[in-house]
């Protein structure tokens, strides 16, 4: 198994078995995409893809930081705490830098070694699970007494300041309270949240990795959310009970179309409806009606296409290849577009029997069309983040 590989290596580097592991794991969206940063509803879920951490204390103040999947290492002292030049660092020092600012004291270095099976740049937030693994590796090492949801908020700050996206707090919500076969409703207002049972006996989560990581991701993300502003001090304007797109609706969008650009209104209008279809989604969970669940799914996929722009044609290519599979049979219940976009994984609502039959569908179709390999994963809904407790007690 992976934590074995890893377990195995920190022995040869360190040369002691090491006394802490944490599991930190990777997160899907049912559906509320690009919701989270404007106080809407998001339904994600931890996934049984994560990252894993070994570690163990120093006696003095140097961390040593290997980092298994890259094969790179990197060391710092626990007073000097700066962005480096190797973006993976950033994830981990970036978690100490908040720490330390909430006044946290760490109080003596480490050893460590981290790595993990969350395919990287795929919309799985890789890097929110570093960010909460190390957060709550630290925690438990040095006894900080810090909350879930403080975790929730250094992680996402870590992102903020050191790794420089303006992200929502949704990917390590998720990464934190998973639980297993459920999936978290979360109101990204107040950070209150409900678990929904999602676990079918006809269906499955399937993901399709296009393998397409745009450079612009992070550039265009920060747009969209300054695009949402701008969006909220027009509408302000007319209704002053508006901060957010959350306190928003089509009608009042309507009436001010004339006072903002096409592109401020269509950003808009997907939020505003985004926000609605989560609402209806969890409705239908309720009543145990997946295939309208689905059904919200190809429409939160064709606003992220047109309305958000934030697709891009081999992932377009995708979901339109899993409704043609699905062929009104209900093979595919629902697919679209999963987190920020511009490449990335869909995420689809496949019946059992199916899976194999529609993998290699995908497969061969993506082959033919873009000349490129499509990874596919068959995700099942995990809890979040913990200790590895048969480590912890077997040294
Ligand atoms: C990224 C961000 C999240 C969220 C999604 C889009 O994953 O990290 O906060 O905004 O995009 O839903």
């Amino acid at each position: 198994m992976y934590e074995d590989l890893l377990y195995s290596k920190f022995i040869e580097i360190y040369h002691e078995k090491p006394s802490f592991a944490v599991r930190a794991p990777g997160r899907i969206n049912l559906i509320g995409e690009h919701t989270d940063y404007n106080e809407g509803f998001v339904l994600p879920a931890a996934i049984d893809k994560a990252i894993y951490f070994y570690a163990n204390k120093r006696h003095d103040k140097k961390c040593f930081v290997f980092a298994y999947d890259l094969n790179d290492s990197f060391e710092f002292q626990l007073d000097q705490i700066n962005k480096s030049d190797k973006s993976w660092a950033n994830f981990l020092l970036g978690v100490i830098a908040e720490l330390q600012n909430e006044g946290k004291t760490i109080e003596s270095g480490f050893d460590l070694i981290f790595g993990g099976n969350v395919p990287l740049g795929a919309g799985l937030s890789s890097s929110a699970a570093i960010e909460s693994g190390m957060g709550y590796l630290l925690n438990t090492m040095f006894d900080l007494n810090i909350s879930k949801l403080e975790l929730a908020l250094i992680a996402q700050k870590a992102e903020h300041n050191f790794a420089g996206v303006k992200c929502g707090i949704m990917d390590m919500f998720a990464s934190i309270y998973g639980s297993e076969n459920q999936v978290i409703k979360l109101d990204c207002r107040d950070l209150s949240f409900k678990y929904y049972p999602f676990h079918h006996d006809n269906y499955s989560i399937f993901l399709c990795n296009s393998g397409v990581k745009h450079n612009l991701v992070e550039s265009e993300y920060n747009r969209r959310r300054e695009e949402c502003e701008e969006g909220v001090r027009i509408l302000q304007k007319a209704f002053p009970q508006v901060d957010s797109l959350r306190d928003a609706n089509m009608y009042m969008l309507r009436s001010q179309a004339d006072k903002m650009s096409s592109t401020i209104y269509k950003r808009c209008k997907y939020v505003i409806e985004e926000i609605e279809r989560v609402k209806l989604a969890c409705e239908a969970l309720e009543s145990d009606n997946l295939e309208y669940f689905g059904q919200k799914m190809f429409e939160t996929h064709e606003g992220l296409q047109y309305d958000y722009e934030v697709s891009c044609p081999e992932i377009d290519f995708l979901v339109e290849k899993a409704k043609e599979f699905s062929n009104d049979k209900h093979l595919v219940l629902g697919a679209r577009l999963m987190g920020g976009g511009f490449g990335g994984c869909t995420i689809n609502l496949v019946q059992n029997d199916s899976i194999e039959a529609f993998q290699n569908f995908m497969i061969a179709a993506y082959q033919t069309e873009f000349q490129r390999t499509l990874q596919c994963h068959e995700v099942k809904i995990s809890n979040g983040v913990e200790n590895m407790e048969s480590v912890v007690f077997s040294v």
